[in-house]
Formats: structure tokens, sequence, C-alpha cells
């Protein structure tokens, strides 16, 4: 198989002091890509700062041979955000791939979620990646090409007790990468998600010891760097990584019924047909929201 190589190739991630951030720069690194290593250095509670964790990431690109540099900036803000970018055009001179993998976790259940644990979620995860987007995005479309995968979870994916703020923070990532792949096609830029699934600081308090050492990071990063490559002509999608596991998820939706709009459509009809229209048998993803709402017209005959 041909080597996957990054040379020449610029990349940014953030939140790379630690965990899977770290494993994605050292790979990255390893292929030949110029790195961005973005760290708070904060707490997982989104609390503290320091630039420990970046610098050292930083010197373990460098020990290997490879170039990177720094920066301590919170993706949560949005000048740090567009300073993350900075760094990288004033370094390097530009920006090929965005990982947004920084995170923290306020996690308690829904009755006793205060509004800042949200806000301080919302803020990092989604916000951020709002943020590091926009700050990507006109360098990518300049140079006519962009690789970006952001974190989202199987939290918000499929729901996990105690996490309705990152499950939401989450989900908005998903949207707003189906909406970059719209706006980013003919400057071929592709934007996809990651899902992963790792023994990191953030799961080692809910994974047992023994699968924390099964969910090594390192099983992510090939999903996360492929995405990251010019073999990727893929966009939106949602990969899933952990445990020597890889795969896709998707939203999918069922064949449903139809009925002639000309009659009128009544509750019961809805409920007489609520196995019919819940099922997912021969269900479809479609490619954009026009795609959806012609599929929804497809029973009337419009000429
Ligand atoms: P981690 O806590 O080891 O890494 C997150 C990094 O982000 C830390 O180094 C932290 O300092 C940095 N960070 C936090 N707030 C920041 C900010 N405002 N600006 C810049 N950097 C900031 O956690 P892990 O597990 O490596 O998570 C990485 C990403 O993957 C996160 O987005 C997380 O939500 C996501 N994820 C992880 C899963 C897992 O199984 N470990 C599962 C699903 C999603």
């Amino acid at each position: 198989m041909a080597e996957v190589r990054f040379d020449d190739r610029i990349a940014v991630v953030t939140g790379a002091g630690g965990g899977l951030g770290r494993e994605y720069a050292l790979l990255l690194a390893n292929r030949g890509a110029k790195l961005v290593i973005n760290d708070l250095g904060g707490a997982m509670d989104g609390t503290g700062a320091g630039t420990t964790a970046a610098e050292k990431v930083c010197q373990e690109i460098k020990d290997a041979g490879g170039e990177a540099v720094p920066n301590y900036d919170s993706v949560a803000d949005l000048e740090g955000a567009q300073n993350i970018i900075k760094t990288a055009i004033d370094a390097f001179g530009k920006v090929d791939i965005l990982v947004n993998n920084a995170g923290i976790l306020r996690d308690k259940s829904f009755v006793k979620m205060e509004m800042e644990d949200y806000d301080k979620v919302i803020a990092v995860h989604l916000n951020g990646t709002f943020y590091c987007c926009k700050a990507a995005f006109p360098h990518m479309r300049d140079n006519a090409y962009g690789r970006i995968v952001s974190a989202a979870s199987g939290a918000g994916v499929y729901g996990n007790f105690g996490q309705a703020n990152y499950a939401a923070a989450k989900m908005g990532i998903v949207g707003l990468t189906h909406v970059l792949k719209q706006e980013g096609a003919k400057y071929n830029i592709m934007a996809n998600v990651i899902v992963p699934i790792a023994g990191t600081r953030m799961t080692a308090t809910v994974m047992p010891p023994n699968l924390l050492e099964l969910f090594k990071p390192e099983f992510v990063a090939p999903m996360v760097a492929w995405a990251c490559s010019e073999k990727c002509a893929f966009s939106g999608y949602t990969f899933v990584a952990g445990a020597g596991y890889y795969s896709r998820t998707a939203f999918m939706e069922g064949p449903g019924v139809f009925f002639s709009p000309d009659e009128p459509i009544t509750l019961e009809m809805v409920d007489g047909n609520i196995d019919k229209i819940t099922s997912l048998e021969g269900a479809a993803t479609y490619d954009n929201a026009t795609a959806q709402t012609a599929h929804a017209l497809s029973h009337l005959n419009l000429g």
C-alpha cells in the first residue's frame, strides 16, 4: 500500500497537548505535516490554563525530526481562534488541515445541570469549532484546499446519561459540518466528523481500567489522519473509531408513507401507519436538505 503523506501540508490540531489530539498531531507530523499544537492547558472542566502541555508535544515532534509551533489560546474565544489560525499563517504561510479536537466535560444529570455547565461546554465544543472553522475557511478557500475534521461523540449521536450539554454541542458540530460540506465543495474543502472512543483523561473515570487499555487513543489517529489527507474525497461523513473498530455513522431516513394531500390527512391516518412511518427498512441518507425535500415531493405529480 502506498504511504499516505502530508509533506508540505500545514495542520492545526486544537487541544493537541494530550489525549487524542496529541496522537493526531504525532501521526500527522510523522508523515511530514508541519503542525500548530494548540492547547489551553487547563483542567478537564475547562478551568485553569498553562503552556506545558502544548510545549511538550511540540518538543516530542521536534525530537522526532518534525516541525511544530505551540499556541495556547482558547478555542472558545473568537480572537483566540483567529490567533490559532494566525499562528499557522505566521509560522508556515497557510493552513491546509484543521482538526477541531479541544474539549471539556461538565457532566451532570439534566435536572441538576447549571446553566454555567451548559454555557461552558457549548462555548468550547460548538463555538470553538465554529470559530476555528470561521478563521481557517477563507485561507482554505483561497488555496483551493482544505481538510477539516471535528470531534463529535457517541453521546451526541446516540445519547448518554448526564451529558445533555455535551451531546447538544457535539450534534451542533455535526450540523455545522453538513453545511461546510456544501459550502466547501467547490474549493476542495472536505469537512468530516470523528466519533472517537478512547481511553483518555476524559474517559478515565467512566471506563474500567481494562477497557481504557483496549481503547488506545493511537487507534483513532489513522482514521482522523486519513480524513485529513488528500485521499479523502468524502465530505459530511461521520467516522467512528475505537479499539481497532472503524466505521461510518449517518442520519438515515426511512422510505416513509405517502398520503395524498388532495384528501384530508388525519391524526388517525398517522396512528394507523405508525409502523411504516417509523420503519427504517430501506432507509437512505440524503446528500443535502434539497434531496430530502425532493423525496417528500416524489409522490406528487408536479408536472
Ligand atoms: P482530553 O481532555 O485528553 O483532551 C482535550 C484537550 O483539549 C486537553 O488537552 C485540553 O487542555 C484541551 N482544551 C480544553 N479546552 C480547550 C480550549 N478552550 N482551547 C484549547 N484547548 C482546550 O480529552 P480527549 O479524550 O483526548 O478528547 C478529545 C476530543 O475527543 C474532545 O473533543 C472530546 O469531546 C472528544 N471525544 C473523546 C472521546 C473519548 O472516548 N476520549 C469520546 C467522544 C469524543
